[in-house]
């Protein structure tokens, strides 16, 4: 390393965060909806507009979680189908969407013939996946040439409020280093530069990156953490990892820090996220 280039990142432990994402995403089911769905479910419609979803599109929506983003796209008249490696989650996505074709899956690995469909989506599963570029080369594998893929990440965390708040409050009265299996950098695909260079390494053409603004209204700086220790799988893993002592003073915090975003009895924060689409090639 010479002085001003940065530090390597440490090195992806993919077998053990994988296993930290799957029991967490099972353990969490139902309760995910509840606490992040007001939230991710904004992103629905951009999505479904830049992966070209109407009427007729053969449509896979990929880490699918409650289904969101499929049923909407099935409300546009496509064929749409989501997968999810969680048995809960899918099970939560039967019982909100009783009439929507749903799997069992793996993105890294997916169960499913060439060239099947017209547009695939993920909204919030890159992040999650310790192989990202292997779930966005099968995404590439599955769609039929010209299909289209987007997907959704938070931008940074200094613009993502929501989590990046929730971070500082962590490295300032907690600890980040609590011996968790590393995964890939959350907000590596926060950077429009890296998102291009994925996607044209997976086979995608006709690249576009842009930032969407959306935010996030709650009760309270509690709720916004509770929702984390009830909801998430990574932020919920850091803040289970924390002493009691150290959660209680992380919770102080917060509530200090979210005070410039409080208004009218209630939490108003941005949490714009990054939308990447590209066509086959
Ligand atoms: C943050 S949630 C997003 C859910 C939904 N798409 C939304 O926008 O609200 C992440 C989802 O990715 C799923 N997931 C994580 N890793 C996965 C993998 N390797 N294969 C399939 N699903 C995965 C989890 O089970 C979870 O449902």
């Amino acid at each position: 390393m010479t002085a001003n280039s940065k530090p390597s990142p440490p090195p992806v432990d993919a077998a053990g965060f994988r296993r930290l994402e799957h029991t967490g995403w099972t353990e969490v089911g139902s309760a995910y909806g509840d606490a992040f769905g007001p939230l991710t479910s904004q992103a629905t419609a951009p999505l479904l507009d830049a992966a070209g979803v109407t009427a007729g599109t053969r449509l896979l929506d990929v880490a699918c979680g409650p289904g969101y983003v499929a049923a909407a796209g099935a409300a546009r008249g496509a064929r749409a189908t989501g997968i999810d490696f969680s048995s809960t989650m899918i099970a939560e996505a039967r019982r909100l969407h009783p009439a929507l074709e749903l799997r069992e899956g793996d993105a890294e690995a997916l169960d499913l013939p060439d060239a099947a469909f017209d547009a695939v989506t993920i909204a919030f599963g890159l992040l999650h996946f310790a192989r990202p570029e292997r779930a966005v080369a099968e995404a590439c594998r599955v769609l039929a040439p010209g299909g289209r893929l987007a997907f959704s990440v938070w931008d940074v965390p200094e613009r993502a409020l929501t989590f990046g708040l929730i971070l500082q409050a962590i490295a300032a009265r907690g600890r980040m280093d609590v011996g968790l299996p590393q995964g890939p950098d959350y907000f590596k695909y926060s950077d429009p530069d890296e998102c291009r260079r994925t996607l044209a390494a997976a086979g995608f053409r006709d690249v576009q990156v842009r930032t969407v603004s959306i935010g996030w209204r709650l009760p309270s700086s509690d709720a916004l953490l509770d929702n984390a220790l009830r909801g998430g799988v990574r932020t919920r893993a850091l803040l289970r990892a924390q002493t009691p002592a150290a959660l209680e003073a992380i919770r102080a915090e917060l509530r200090r820090l979210t005070k410039p975003f409080e208004s009218e009895g209630a939490l108003a924060l941005p949490a714009p996220f990054v939308l990447a689409a590209a066509e086959r090639a």
